[in-house]
């Protein structure tokens, strides 16, 4: 890790829309050897040998808490997984008492996924350590963002002007926020799919929205990216049925075909609903980019927290907190 220093470090990683494109370049090029770490017989490093992580989940999590943990464990550090339902959390401690609490622990590194937006940004305001957002409501998944783009560049080491069409629930969707503008910010162009009442036309922005599947065929996508429907964050449900969703918008198996027959990747950040989103047979896909994605999230997660420093200072400093598009 040579160049280290060359991109000055973070506190915290709160978003991707706070990241500038040469930070984003740099935790891309940093990602790569802690990669190739794995096809070691010994998969650790010492860089964060005496450092600590705590890992705060207070939204069910499988793919990410899991690899913060193994990101964490094979920089060295020591990691505490703090379950929030056998913590004094449901005893009706704020977030901010737990936080003081955590942060009398000397703890370097928060890992954080919550179901409001914002939390990250507060806790990062409170506390020395690092803050990674791991997820937090409608808002931002930074690190979903980046090994997604990091997934990309392995299948097109030059991703600016490929295609990447996501289909939806882009209303609800941190992965789309966060996935979308880091595609954006490196030049990937990103069309959009689903109902029009999880994909409204005023969040198209710099996406390109389409009607139905053969308009989104037209465009030619190198890869569809599909998003898990969530259920959990609609209060009134925003189409018919899961059948109706799939029949108009899941990746049948006459739509599969057509994905094999173009060659086009298949993304999805998991975890996945079989038979709506996408078909049982499409899981096992030559190009679906699935478990690549999992593997991945670890040496993008072990990039983010080397490059990320935690204020060593006697005042706590703020984060970025910008919004994700
Ligand atoms: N992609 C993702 O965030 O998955 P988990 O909810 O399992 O962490």
């Amino acid at each position: 890790m040579s160049d280290e220093n060359r991109i000055p470090s973070r506190k915290d990683l709160l978003d991707i829309a706070s990241l500038s494109v040469e930070e984003i370049e740099h935790l891309l090029k940093i990602a790569v050897p802690f990669k190739d770490l794995f096809k070691r017989s010994v998969k650790k490093v010492p860089a964060l040998r005496g450092k600590t992580v705590l890992n705060l989940f207070y939204e069910p999590s499988t793919r990410t808490s899991s690899s913060f943990e193994v990101a964490a464990s094979r920089l060295s550090a020591d990691v505490t997984n703090f379950t929030v339902s056998l913590s004094s959390v449901v005893k009706g401690e704020s977030i901010i008492d737990t936080i003081d609490t955590l942060q009398a622990m000397r703890t370097d590194y928060v890992v954080i996924r919550h179901s409001a937006a914002g939390i990250p940004n507060l806790i990062a305001k409170h506390t020395r350590a690092s803050v990674v957002n791991a997820g937090d409501g409608f808002h931002a998944h930074p690190t979903q963002a980046l090994l997604d783009m990091f997934t990309i560049r392995e299948v097109f080491p030059e991703s600016a002007g490929r295609k990447v069409l996501i289909v939806g629930d882009i209303l609800h969707s941190r992965v789309a926020r966060s996935t979308s503008t880091i595609l954006n910010k490196l030049g990937v162009e990103v069309g959009v799919l689903g109902p029009s009442t999880l994909v409204p036309a005023a969040r198209h922005g710099f996406m390109r929205g389409f009607k139905d599947w053969d308009e989104a065929f037209a465009w030619k996508p190198d890869i569809v990216y599909l998003l898990r429907v969530q259920l959990e964050r609609q209060g009134e449900p925003f189409f018919p049925s899961l059948g109706e969703y799939h029949r108009v918008y899941g990746l049948t198996t006459k739509r599969y075909q057509r994905v094999k027959d173009e060659g086009i990747y298949l993304m999805h950040p998991g975890p996945v609903n079989r038979g709506v989103e996408i078909d049982n047979e499409a899981m096992t896909y030559e190009r679906s980019l699935i478990n690549t994605q999992v593997e991945n999230g670890i040496a993008a997660r072990m990039a983010v927290l080397y490059w990320l420093k935690p204020d060593t200072g006697s005042e706590a400093r703020g984060g970025a907190g910008a919004k994700e598009s």
